[in-house]
Formats: C-alpha cells, structure tokens, sequence
C-alpha cells in the first residue's frame, strides 16, 4: 500500500527516481523445475546467432529458445523451465566436463540452478526487464585470474568490476580449497580472501558440503542504457555504482535504466567424479565446454522473455527471498513441479558420457597450455552435424589458437531426442550425509552492515568493497548448512528417481 500511496504521488512528480527510492534490500529466489535444465548443447542465439556456438552450453528458461530469436519470441513459448510461468526468460552458462587420466572427457551433470533476484538500494526506481533485452557477462577467453583478486566486485566505484566465481562448499576448510600461495597461474586457482569457500578459477579440493557439489557463481549488471538497445549486449549493461551516494546505495547513469540484479548459481554434480582425481595436489580435473582448464572464462548469458507487469510488481511487492519467486502473491500461475520443460539440442551431436574431444573440439587451454592447444588445433577442419539449414563459419575463443575455422556441415535431420535425464544420477553419497553436517566458518566482506545482515541467504553475493571494514557474517554458514529446502527437494526426487 505504501509504494502504490507513493506512487500516486509520484506521477505528477518530476524527480520520481528519487521518490522511489530503496533504502534496503529484497530479493526473490527464481527457481526451476523438471528433468535437468531446459536444453543443453551448443546453442547461444547471442554469441553465435544462427549457428551452431563454439561450445557447449546449460539452458533454463522458456521453450522458445532457439539458433536465432526475436526479441520477442520467447513470450509465445509453450512452457518455461521456470516455476514462475510468466517468466519465459532464457539463462545460459558454459556446461562443465571431467578429463580423465587417459584424456577422456565425462560431461559433469547439472544438479541445479538458481537464479537470484536482488532489488537493491538506490536512489532508482527498479524497472522490469524490457522483454527481448540481452545480456552477456564474463569472458570466455579468459585463461588468467582476475587483476583485482578473487573477490567479487559489483560495485564500478570499487574498482574493476570481477562477477563470477566458483563456490566449493566443504565439510571442512582445515586444508584451504586453493593453496595459500597460489598465483593463479600454475593448475589452480585463487581464493576469494573474504571467503574460504569460493574463489576465481577452480579449486583443487573436491567439494562435500553436504548435497552441495561445485557451484558456479555469476553476476549480471542491472543498468540499462536503451540507447545501446536490446540487442547490443557489449554495451549496453554496466554495473551501478555507489560514488556520491549514502547509505549503501549505488546508481546506474543518468538516463539508464535500473533493472535487478540477477546472479546465477549453477550446480554442477562434481562428487560423482570425486574418486577418480586426487585432490591437494595443485591441480583439477574440471574443465569448461569452452576447453578452459582454468574457470577464469566463466560466464553467462541472459535473454529476458518476463511478462513485465508481473516482474513489476515482483520487484515492487514481493521479498520472498530463499523461499522462492514462486512464493511472491503477485508471481501469477506456478508451474506443477512434477511436470517438465524440455527442448531438444538443436544442434544434435553427443555431449553425454564419455568423449574424445570437447563439442566443438575446443581444444584444453589454459594453465600455460595454450601453445600445446596450438598444435593439438592446428590440423582442425572438423565437421560437425547440426540441423541448420546452412553451413556455418564459426570462430573459437581459445586464445592462440592456430586454426579458429570450423566447418558445420547442415542436416535436415529432426532434432535428436534431448539430454535431459543426466541431472538424475545424483551420487549416493549425499543421501548419507546427515542434513546438519557442519560447514566450516566463510566470512564475508559486506559494504554496510545492513546489506550484510539483511542478506541472510546465499553464500556468494558480497557487497564487497576493497575499502569496506571486513566483517563476517553467519549469514554464509547458513547457506552452507541449510541448503535451499527446495533444491535439496530436487535432489531427494532425483536419488530416489534413480534408486527406485
Ligand atoms: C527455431 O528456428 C527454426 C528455424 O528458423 C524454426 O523452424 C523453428 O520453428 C524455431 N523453433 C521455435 C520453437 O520457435
Ligand atoms: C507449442 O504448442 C503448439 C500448440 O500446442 C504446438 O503445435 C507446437 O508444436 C509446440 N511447439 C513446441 C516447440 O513444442
Ligand atoms: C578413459 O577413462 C574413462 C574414465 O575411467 C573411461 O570412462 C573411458 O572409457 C576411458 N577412455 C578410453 C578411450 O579408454
Ligand atoms: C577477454 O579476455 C581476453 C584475454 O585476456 C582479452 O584479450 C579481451 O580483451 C577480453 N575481452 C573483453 C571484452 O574484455
């Protein structure tokens, strides 16, 4: 009632940014449904419109998701892996694979994902996103650890901005995830100094928090320039900031527009691998569909597909927060969890089980690796079969590589059945671990203690700051031990789904 007071006032107000100001934070939990993520293969409408991509990549959202897409077309999708119906939005991120000792690849499953919906302090007024917006973040060439540090930075007054992670959640951090004294350089990664359980790159410790493998961590900017447009997805998105600002607050640019912050957690199920590496050594097995050995080129990628009325009173209404988007009174029809949402991978070819090279033989790098990559790449003119109707020129991103050209040679083939039973598998392992498992102390660095106490739900996000005073908070214990009730849900589905 408050904000619908405020904003009849405003109406007839001209500064009513400053009106509908937000002094504390809300968010909401998005969470998906069903038998594995919407789609998985090698499909991203942003990076490689019409075309087979460079890599393989993990697909929630609507049903409409496809090679090439208008910037409406995902309204019209006849289902969303979302529970939130009205959110017909496409999320992406590289999918994540295990290379044996013998140098076999072994597609690590998706467990889950969710995605946060943070309305922040500002000064701003929080606006839907404009359906058909794109966004992309991270940098799949990546090989290298962030010149900043390990520690996020979402904030463009504190510094390079540095949005994605790896959370490891543990039993504990006696022995640290990624060594003390690595450089980030030499077959790990580094630790965020704010928080024993994540850093950038990957860690060389095999992750047993209790029903919680490796998570990826990614966040998305939320200013909106709409003069860059929709579809220009380098430019069009910056991270707020907080400079002049009071009371935690960060604003985008003027004429910008403010939409929430969204941060992706992808749950990879790397315990079922956890007997075939051994860990402390340095070194890990897990690599990027983009063939990065390192994680430093995690990234993610958006295409918002929201009924904007319905976000609108989301943001405006609703803080449901861990318990789920789905819980907001305003989020409309939820979808039957019991039910699912797939697609077939449009560019049918194996991405399951045990392969010989990467989908896209994207070549391993990183680590120093990359002249081996050269040379292992050097002869590649390969064909793959998709179900475009015209062949393909597609670059790679693996830096130096020699031959960057492959050849897609089209089919008219039906699209093959979809990958989507692998999320089943879950190890059993888990189905031991007592619920209350203890989860070593992570601490993290908040900017201002009321974001830091208000902000009692996930692990991750920090609004870290290189000048804020360092302060722990039990807020990341208590994702750690209290897993979110309803991903924890899926997992019970999914082991019993498999051991019945
Ligand atoms: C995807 O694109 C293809 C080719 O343009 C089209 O035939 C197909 O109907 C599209 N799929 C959906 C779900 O829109
Ligand atoms: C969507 O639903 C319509 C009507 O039921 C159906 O004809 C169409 O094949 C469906 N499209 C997809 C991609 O499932
Ligand atoms: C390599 O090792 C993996 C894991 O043990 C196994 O699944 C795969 O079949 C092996 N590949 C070859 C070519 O032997
Ligand atoms: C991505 O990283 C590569 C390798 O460090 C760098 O050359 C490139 O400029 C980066 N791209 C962007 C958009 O920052």
């Amino acid at each position: 009632m408050h904000v619908k007071a405020l904003c009849t006032l405003v109406t007839s107000a001209v500064f009513f940014e400053l009106a509908l100001a937000k002094d504390s934070r809300t968010f909401a939990v998005n969470h998906f449904y069903g038998n594995g993520p919407l789609t998985m293969g090698r499909m991203d409408p942003i990076m490689n419109p019409g075309e087979a991509a460079s890599h393989s990549h993990a697909i929630q959202g609507g049903s409409n998701f496809n090679l090439t897409m208008t910037d409406d077309a995902l309204l019209d999708s006849n289902c969303t892996s979302s529970l939130v119906d009205a959110d017909k939005s496409n999320y992406w991120t590289p999918s994540l694979y295990f290379q044996a000792d013998n140098g076999s690849f072994l597609s690590v499953p998706m467990f889950y994902m969710n995605v946060y919906y943070f309305f922040e302090p500002t000064d701003d007024e929080i606006k839907a996103f404009p359906v058909g917006l794109r966004m992309f973040i991270g940098n799949s060439s990546l090989r290298t650890p962030p010149p900043g540090g390990a520690a996020n930075v979402l904030d463009t007054n504190q510094g390079t901005i540095q949005p994605v992670q790896f959370t490891c959640p543990r039993s504990s951090y006696d022995v640290p995830s990624y060594p003390p004294d690595s450089d980030g350089l030499h077959g790990v990664g580094i630790q965020d100094p704010n928080n024993a359980g994540a850093g950038a790159g990957f860690p060389d410790m095999n992750c047993d928090g209790y029903a919680s493998p490796l998570r990826a961590d990614i966040h998305f900017p939320s200013c909106y320039n709409p003069e860059a447009g929709l579809d220009d997805y380098k430019t069009n998105m910056v991270f707020p900031s907080s400079k002049g600002t009071t009371g935690g607050k960060a604003n985008c640019p003027q004429g910008w527009i403010h939409v929430p912050h969204i941060f992706y957690e992808v749950y990879w199920n790397t315990p079922l691998f956890a007997d075939m590496w051994t860990q402390g050594t340095g070194s890990q097995p897990f690599i990027l569909s983009n063939g990065d050995r390192t994680g430093y080129s995690l990234h993610g990628d958006f295409i918002a597909g929201w009924d904007e009325s319905v976000l609108q009173k989301i943001i405006d209404n609703c803080d449901a927060g861990d318990s789920g988007m789905d819980k907001c009174a305003d989020a409309g029809f939820i979808n039957d969890a019991s039910t699912t949402c797939n697609i077939p991978n449009l560019v049918p070819e194996q991405i399951d089980g045990v392969l010989e090279k990467l989908p896209g033989n994207n070549p391993p790098t990183g680590w120093g690796q990359e002249a081996e990559a050269a040379t292992q790449n050097a002869a590649a003119t390969q064909e793959t079969t998709a179900t475009q109707e015209a062949s393909a020129t597609q670059e790679t991103t693996a830096p130096q590589e020699a031959v960057a050209t492959q050849e897609t040679t089209a089919t008219q083939e039906a699209a093959a059945t979809p990958e989507t039973t692998t999320t089943q598998e879950a190890p059993a392992t888990q189905e031991t671990t007592a619920p209350q498992e203890a989860v070593a102390t992570s601490e993290t660095t908040a900017t201002q203690e009321t974001a830091a106490t208000q902000y009692t739900t996930t692990t991750q996000y920090t609004t870290t700051t290189q000048e804020a005073a360092t302060q722990e908070t039990t807020a990341t214990q208590d994702t750690e031990r209290h897993i979110h009730e309803h991903w924890r849900q899926h997992l019970r589905e999914h082991l019993h789904g498999n051991h019945a």
